[in-house]
């Protein structure tokens, strides 16, 4: 990625398109066959000659500009993802602070999974200072209730969520730092889009067991997010 401008990781996921389309750039709201909305810093320069894209997968289209000026929103970190259908170029990486991340097996069983044991996930955050991925770079960020502990049943579908967990934490997926619904906090470390399980013997959060639908649904999420079912094989 080194060395690459904005225009040209966008690029790299679009394919030209000859004739101006009669739809309206759904990121600026303007006519496609027109020029886009956004003037801000390293948008102006964009070539002007392929001033529509489509994107190579899902085949949304958009003006280029608008296309640099979101990727120049983001964390820039190579990847890409529609603003329409969510479809993901690249791969997405977050903003998670750093900090640790470890699980065992523990001879329990959790509600609705009484035929094996429980992994149980160990999350660590300390807090910091906002980094330039941050919302207020350079002041400090909280990081409220951790050690975070987080269960799995230990069967199949447990311990692919968890390697596919392991990933999400590398790309720095799990946390993000923002504002928290829970406590209304701003600038403190909250989880980010994918759901745990932080409740053991009871479900008085509805954040614990049994929830027959939870595996599907986190599986769900970490698609989402750009991980899949043989990605975890690399690990
Ligand atoms: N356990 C697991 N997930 C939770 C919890 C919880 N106790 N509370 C909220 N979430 C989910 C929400 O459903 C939402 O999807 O986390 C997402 C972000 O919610 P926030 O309230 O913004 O997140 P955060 O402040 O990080 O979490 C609040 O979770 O683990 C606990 O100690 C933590 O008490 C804190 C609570
Ligand atoms: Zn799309």
């Amino acid at each position: 990625r080194k060395g690459r401008t904005p225009e040209e990781v966008v690029k790299r996921y679009l394919q030209k398109v000859r004739n101006s389309p009669e739809e309206d750039c759904t990121i600026c709201m303007e006519a496609l066959g027109g020029p886009s909305a956004y003037k801000g810093p390293g948008v102006a320069s964009v070539s002007r000659a392929a001033s529509v894209g489509r994107l190579a997968q899902c085949g949304h289209l958009y003006h280029l500009q608008c296309l640099v000026a979101m990727y120049n929103n983001g964390n820039k970190d190579g990847s890409l993802q529609c603003p329409t259908c969510k479809t993901i170029y690249g791969v997405k990486t977050g903003n998670q602070s750093p900090g640790k991340m470890e699980y065992h097996v523990i001879p329990h069983s959790l509600p609705g999974h009484p035929d094996c044991k429980t992994i149980r996930i160990i999350y660590n955050i300390p807090p910091g200072i906002q980094g330039p991925e941050h919302p207020n770079p350079g002041t400090p960020f909280t990081a409220r209730g951790f050690p975070r502990h987080c269960y799995l049943p230990d069967n199949e579908k447990g311990r692919k969520v968890l390697r596919m967990l392991l990933v999400a934490w590398d790309r720095r997926l799990i946390f993000s730092v923002g504002t928290s619904s829970t406590t209304g906090e701003s600038d403190t470390v909250i989880w980010n889009e994918i759901h745990h399980k932080t409740e053991f013997g009871s479900n008085l959060t509805a954040h614990g067991y049994p929830d027959y639908g939870y595996i599907d649904n986190v599986l769900k999420e970490l698609k989402a997010q750009g991980i899949t079912e043989d990605e975890e094989q690399q690990l």
